[in-house]
């Protein structure tokens, strides 16, 4: 890992464990994109690829072609207006109205570490980790504009993290009505774009097309990252795969509206581009004053998606999650929210905690419905105090029964909204986001508050603390459940509209950054209507986010690959839930919900009361086998094997421990077939030479045909001894026979002996 300059070639090269980022200074000005790709030992002749020698193009020798020039230079922080008809990163409007801006090189810095980001959340260092800053300073001196291009890299982890500044040193307002976050020019043929996409509860579905000329997007408008599309971006090389082809990806740190596009132009190459989406945004920056864009990672990988989702794995692990509870096991939840709904009072919460403490689980979570005069979803958002009519003696009481009944509390709040029916909206018509005079747009019967406003955040803020302090409470569902319409805040000047989106994210980031200091204990969940706000940016503030609405396991393999490609499991909120499922109406065993729910951070979210004994019995068995891997899900690589959204017949994963010592594969049958033979799953990232002892298997069955099960065992989920060579699982692979009905599921569990 490392950064260096080269004076006399005017070149920058980055180095991280596997790949090299190589940056060049032309004329001492324009700052382009040379190379990003493996890592290379030396970077003699890089230079080249920047083409300056080709005619007429060199600005110094030849002004008069500077515009082709700048039409077809691979500018690393791209702007408009002079001559470079491709996507910019930068738009600034001056008092006089004029855009023109064009970034010079002045000087650059080397920095050892890697700095915070006031007011937002970023990647660090972490104790002891090594990581190095190159600060590229450039500046328009026409409008007084200086741009800090930052890019950082650490010792252990393969990324490269870009986020910019910008800093008004002239005398007259500037407004900036653009301002991305990164840029990258690629080179090659045929590439593919790949994204993430969905809606409300089904979220986050690999999405792949060609990538053309012409441009092609990712976004959201919405106030949030979104269920739609995800601020992530990856182009890839003609027929990329888990384990083969070339990637570069970038994913936004940020939880607000995002841009990310992809341009192929007339000479093939193609600009990404991402950033805070540029409609509705602008910024009035006074003289002296700066602005921060959010982060941007950068992923190569040279072996396909499986190394991009480790590399970001990994990277998340350690340099972007601090919550106490991202080494630690977090505690097994049963939610009320499918068991109930708003229908609820103290006694049947401490029914399902009786219940569940039977069955080994270890929290109570309960969710909407608890305050104000709240029964259902239109009324009391903002009214945060306890309905004693369902919970007499209020919190202290309730939490007092969960505890002796032996499981601790977790709560829902939704702070960010309020409902027009409550005395909060009564008292503070102004608090939310709308437009004076206009009709504000309802969603779910609530409206969106201001937290641009200092006196917004802090009034939330006091209400979330005061119910924390009320009782003992170790956890927090924060959900939102709402996006946003009618843009205008009452505290804003005219000029300064165009900011309340930012401001908006910067107030929610604020309130999670006071909660997880005055509570450091306290485990934070993000929830957005499911995974309606699920980025990078949320992660800084909870270890874990809920991962979707849709809670059926066979729904849930599609949508935790696509979470998987880029997070760990340790941050994908998944839990088993009552059958029919209550969104699809589908049945599913109860063990595949079980493994399902084992590749996230495992819980419950049904009426434990209401379940057979056989049932609970299941359970108790969840419960341990969660016991026994949370630690490999939660420390280990994650391996895709299969796909269900590929191939329409399996799914399958696999965790392996950082050393190769264990592996946990999990296989889902999700439809049978007539005539079938057995299917060989070859696992991935073993030690070939190594002898590898199957240690535990389960079984999951359809429930139609309890007597087929895998390899004809009948009512013996598990066995264990038998001894398989690390190349034979990984080249020849192990044969999985075909079972009678749909959604079966298996677990096995290898041992390096
Ligand atoms: C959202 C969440 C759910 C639940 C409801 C409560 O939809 O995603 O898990 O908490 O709100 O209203």
């Amino acid at each position: 890992m490392g950064i260096s300059f080269y004076e006399k070639e005017g070149l920058f090269q980055l180095d991280t464990k596997t790949t090299t980022y190589l940056i060049g200074i032309v004329d001492g000005a324009y700052v382009g994109h040379v190379y990003y790709g493996k890592r290379l030992s030396g970077c003699q002749g890089a230079c080249a690829l920047l083409r300056i020698g080709e005619p007429p193009f060199v600005p110094s020798k030849n002004e008069r072609e500077k515009a082709s020039f700048a039409d077809t230079f691979p500018f690393e922080y791209s702007v408009w207006g002079v001559g470079d008809y491709r996507e910019h990163s930068l738009l600034v409007r001056t008092e006089q109205g004029h855009r023109v801006c064009e970034p010079v090189y002045v000087s650059h810095r080397i920095l050892e570490g890697k700095p915070g980001l006031p007011g937002l959340p970023a990647t660090f260092a972490g104790k002891g980790g090594k990581a190095e800053t190159l600060e590229i300073i450039c500046k328009d001196s026409w409008i007084g504009l200086k741009i800090i291009l930052r890019y950082s890299v650490f010792e252990d982890a393969d990324a490269v993290i870009r986020s910019v500044q910008l800093i008004n040193e002239g005398s007259e307002k500037l407004y900036v009505e653009r301002a991305l976050s990164a840029c990258l020019e690629i080179e090659g043929a045929g590439f593919e774009m790949l994204t993430l996409t969905g809606s409300w509860a089904r979220e986050r579905t690999v999405t792949r097309c060609p990538l053309t000329y012409g441009r092609l997007s990712v976004s959201s408008v919405r106030g949030c990252s979104s269920h739609q599309e995800h601020p992530f971006l990856a182009v890839t090389t003609p027929g990329t795969t888990q384990e083969q082809g070339e990637v570069y990806a970038m994913h936004f740190v940020y939880s607000g509206n995002f841009l990310g596009l992809c341009e192929k132009s007339q000479f093939d190459s193609v600009r990404m581009v991402m950033g805070i989406h540029p409609e509705g945004f602008e910024w009035v920056l006074e003289p002296e004053a700066s602005f921060q864009t959010p982060e941007v990672v950068c992923i190569y990988s040279d072996r396909g998606l499986g190394k991009m989702s480790r590399i970001l794995h990994d990277l998340y692990r350690n340099h972007l999650i601090r919550s106490p509870y991202l080494h630690r096991k977090r505690p097994v939840l049963i939610n009320n929210w499918e068991a109930t709904y708003f229908d609820f009072d103290a006694d049947k919460l401490v029914e399902i905690a009786r219940e569940a403490k039977k069955a080994g689980i270890e929290m109570l979570v309960m969710d909407d419905g608890w305050f104000g005069r709240r029964s259902r979803d239109d009324s009391s958002l903002g009214d945060w105090y306890v309905n004693e009519e369902k919970l007499p003696g209020g919190l202290p009481a309730l939490v007092e029964r969960i505890k002796e009944e032996g499981l601790s509390f977790g709560i829902w709040f939704e702070p960010e909204m309020v409902s027009p029916d409550s005395e909060l909206y009564r008292a503070h018509p102004d608090w939310i986001i709308r437009i004076p005079e206009r009709t504000p747009t309802q969603s779910r019967a609530q409206y969106v508050l201001d937290l641009s406003r200092g006196e917004v955040v802090d009034y939330v803020y006091q209400c979330v603390a005061d119910i924390l302090y009320s009782a003992d409470i170790s956890y927090v569902k924060w959900d939102m459940n709402r996006q946003q319409t009618d843009l205008g805040s009452a505290a804003l000047s005219g000029e300064r509209q165009g900011e309340l989106g930012h401001r908006y994210i910067l107030g929610v980031y604020e309130l999670q950054e006071r909660l997880v200091r005055e509570f450091p204990e306290l485990l934070l969940e993000n929830c957005a209507s499911g995974g309606g706000r699920f980025d990078p940016g949320m992660l800084y503030y909870s270890p874990q986010i809920w991962c979707s609405d849709d809670t059926d396991a066979v729904e849930r393999l599609a949508i935790q690959e696509g979470t998987a490609m880029l997070y760990p499991l340790s941050c994908i909120g998944a839990h088993v839930s009552a059958c029919p499922n209550h969104i699809t109406g589908r049945v599913t065993p109860f063990g595949t919900r079980g493994l399902a729910a084992l590749a996230g951070t495992f819980g419950y979210e049904l009426d434990i009361t209401k379940l057979s004994a056989e049932e609970k019995e299941q359970i108790r068995e969840q419960v341990g086998m969660y016991y026994r891997y949370q630690e490999l899900i939660r420390e280990g690589d994650y391996y895709r094997i299969a796909s269900w959204r590929e191939n329409q017949k399996y799914d399958c994963w696999e965790i392996v421990t950082k050393d190769g010592s264990e592996v946990l594969a999990t296989y889902v049958q999700v439809l049978a077939g007539a005539n079938q033979k057995s299917r060989r799953i070859r696992l991935k990232g073993l030690d070939a030479e190594a002898v590898y002892m199957l240690a535990e298997e389960i079984f999951s069955d359809s429930q139609e045909s309890e007597e087929q099960s895998f390899g004809g065992q009948e009512e013996q989920p598990k066995r264990t001894g038998k001894k398989y060579s690390g190349g034979v699982l990984m080249y020849g692979g192990i044969s999985v026979e075909p079972v009678k009905g749909d959604y079966a599921g298996r677990l096995l569990h290898f041992i390096r002996s």
